[in-house]
């Protein structure tokens, strides 16, 4: 049974408000969650809950989301005795009654999923709660957010996301030195060049580059510089444009130019010859269902054509997606979908499909590190966390150079 459950108002890692939620079980079992918050959004996420009292924090706070908690989530769980996470996600999902949580809110529903999984774990590790049936639990390679641009930089990059993978590191400790070295280097070549060093929303750093071609090229001087093998046998590249944000009537405008859908395909391709680019986030928008089809037919077996805004952790967009061979991969985010179990089930729906999973924070985080124990649990081999700076962001590390020193597991992709 729950027998009690609260919710509190605190800060994002942005200074927006956002949900701590706390549970306590029959056992005595008591546990916490911080609910993240994103900024770009894919449409049809499902819907975080806002005062819209323009008169405080902007709209922003989440008064209602807080009293939905407090109020009728607490009502309803503390009704009855419950025999499985799953259970209690339905039964708030039903509550709710909207499909997309719009009514009690998305923010306040993931905090007492997150919350309850954490107390259900009890005295375990938490990661040996967050499983998928017949995966065994594995360290995953970091993708750690270096260079930010979109709608979490104010500078002149159009692309979101410039990430560096240590894939080819030997341990998971290994790959966060390496991660924090290269991203030291990057740091120096940026000052000797003049650029500024000021942080993203992320934590990787915002100067002002224009074209991705010129980033990727500094990110490879960036990984040799600091010792390393630029490619999947050391410090490979990841890339999240975060597309949806740069295409507008069509076109997507890049760098200045406007470029068709098949133009855009075109530039990744050159991209993934050019530089060591293992993996594409959102190359391209949301909308743009054909053109997804035949990006993840061109690069097939050269990059992971990874789905965030279009798939949004959806279990039935994603069966949709799989049947029309659009993606190779899937971006996880549990405040996408709302719920502890519906994320274990599109993790299940991806890997079953022969689809491969990164778990991943959101632009606006809270120090909750319990994304590092979802990747661990269900072994899927990739986390994004940000840069290995800013206390939300390495948060996620730390647990997992936590869990690497306690443990035995492998270390690697899936
Ligand atoms: P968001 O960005 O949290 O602002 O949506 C992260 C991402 O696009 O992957
Ligand atoms: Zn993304």
């Amino acid at each position: 049974g729950i027998t009690d459950l609260d919710a509190l108002e605190i800060l994002d890692s942005r200074g927006n408000p956002t949900l701590r939620v706390s549970v306590e079980l029959s056992t005595g079992q008591r546990a916490s969650a911080g609910v993240p918050s994103g900024a770009s959004t894919g449409s049809r996420e499902a819907v975080e809950l806002r005062d819209g009292d323009a008169d405080r924090y902007g709209g922003k706070g989440v008064t209602r989301a807080v009293s939905n908690v407090n109020g009728e989530l607490a009502e309803l769980l503390r009704s009855r005795t419950w025999s499985a996470l799953a259970e209690v996600d339905r039964a708030m999902n039903d509550a709710d009654g909207t499909g997309n949580k719009a009514r009690l809110g998305a923010n306040a529903i993931i905090g007492v999923s997150m919350a309850l999984a954490r107390a259900l774990a009890g005295t375990n590790e938490l990661y040996t709660y967050l499983r998928l049936g017949g995966t065994s639990p594995r360290l995953p390679v970091p993708h750690f957010n270096v260079l930010n641009g979109g709608a979490h930089a104010p500078n002149s990059l159009d692309f979101q996301e410039f990430m560096i993978a240590p894939i080819g590191a030997p341990s998971l400790p290994e790959a966060v030195r390496a991660g924090a070295t290269v991203y030291g280097r990057l740091r120096s070549l940026l000052q000797d060049r003049g650029f500024a060093t000021g942080l993203g929303d992320e934590g990787g750093f915002a100067p002002d580059i224009t074209r991705p071609e010129d980033v990727l090229a500094l990110l490879v001087e960036a990984i040799e510089g600091a010792g390393y093998t630029a490619g999947r046998a050391g410090v490979a590249i990841a890339l999240d444009p975060a597309a949806s944000e740069f295409y507008d009537d069509g076109s997507y405008r890049v760098a200045g130019e406007s470029l068709t859908s098949t133009e855009m395909i075109e530039r990744y391709a050159q991209m993934v010859a050019d530089f060591p680019v293992w993996s594409i986030e959102d190359g391209l928008a949301e909308g743009d269902w054909d053109g997804w089809v035949a990006l993840t037919e061109r690069l097939a077996g050269r990059a992971q054509i990874m789905g965030d805004d279009i798939f949004v952790t959806n279990p039935a967009i994603i069966t949709e997606a799989i049947g029309r061979k659009l993606g190779s991969s899937a971006l996880i985010k549990l405040n996408q979908i709302g719920s502890v179990s519906e994320t274990l089930e599109a993790m299940r729906l991806c890997r079953d499909a022969g689809y491969t999973q990164m778990v991943s924070h959101r632009s606006g985080e809270t120090e909750d590190s319990f994304i590092a124990d979802l990747t661990v649990g269900t072994g899927c081999g990739q986390l994004k966390s940000g840069a290995p700076a800013r206390g939300e962001r390495v948060a996620k590390y730390n647990r997992l150079l936590q869990i690497a020193a306690t443990t035995d597991l492998p270390y690697g992709l899936a």
